[in-house]
């Protein structure tokens, strides 16, 4: 892994979105893997700036997000969907039909994942995925498990996830209990990743990943066994590295 370590997240968020800058030069017609949270819309803003600016273009790009809450509509703000356009979508030039979120509401989950896999695989791939970490070490909605996903499913949140992201939502009652994630071979599959993490609540998930053995108790240390990842910390994220 490529670990490199920064003073704030407005930097992370420039470099790590010039990476992605790059990506779309290079290959105009490329694919991306998106994430959401609040670690990343440093780097958002800065492409939706790029983009603002006439440097780059994403009309020809196709995007695939990580993951979704179930039964959440997508016209609520917290909805993986409403996040990706206001903090990104809505910024730049990107087609709606080249954009794909696994879609929560679906009447059939299982269908939902398959065809989502197989959408993946008909646009030749991901070409570079972007991925943040849970506190406790999970990536997209992998959460600590016994054993390593592969393809899309529908995952049962744990309590640390739930804790974590309820406060984004007006009652605890109201945060979904249930998402739906790419799986661990997926993001795996990627040609490329760019990983961000920052603040000292994410030091020993980072610490996990990087020195702690590859398990499934962390599912983010399988990057490890990945050939092309950027990591993009703060001076908070890394205070547990060797
Ligand atoms: C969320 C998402 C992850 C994200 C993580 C960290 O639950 N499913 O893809 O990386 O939690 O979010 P944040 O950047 O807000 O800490």
């Amino acid at each position: 892994m490529d670990v490199r370590i920064y003073q704030t997240a407005a930097e992370i968020g420039e470099a790590a979105g010039e990476v992605f800058v790059q990506q779309i030069l290079d290959k105009p017609d490329c694919v991306l893997g998106l994430a959401t949270g609040v670690t990343p819309i440093p780097m958002y803003t800065y492409i939706g700036n790029q983009c603002n600016a006439g440097r780059v273009s994403l009309k020809k790009v196709t995007t695939f997000n990580l993951d979704e809450y179930c039964n959440l509509p997508v016209t609520h703000r917290e909805s993986y969907y409403a996040f990706m356009h206001r903090n990104l979508f809505d910024h730049t030039d990107i087609l709606e039909e080249n954009v794909h979120l696994l879609n929560g509401n679906a009447d059939d989950f299982d269908a939902e994942c398959e065809a989502y896999e197989k959408a993946m695989a008909a646009a030749g791939g991901v070409d570079l995925q972007l991925l943040g970490i849970g506190t406790n070490g999970h990536i997209g909605f992998n959460e600590p498990s016994d054993e390593f996903s592969d393809g899309p499913f529908k995952v049962k949140l744990t309590e640390s996830t739930i804790t974590s992201n309820k406060i984004y939502f007006d009652t605890e009652d109201e945060m979904p209990r249930y998402a739906l994630t790419m799986g661990i071979g997926d993001i795996m599959r990627a040609k490329k990743i760019v990983f961000i993490a920052t603040g000292e609540g994410k030091a020993k998930a980072v610490y996990d990943m990087i020195e702690g053995p590859v398990s499934p108790k962390c599912p983010a240390s399988i990057l490890q066994n990945h050939k092309d990842v950027i990591v993009f910390l703060d001076k908070g994220a890394a205070k547990l590295l060797k």
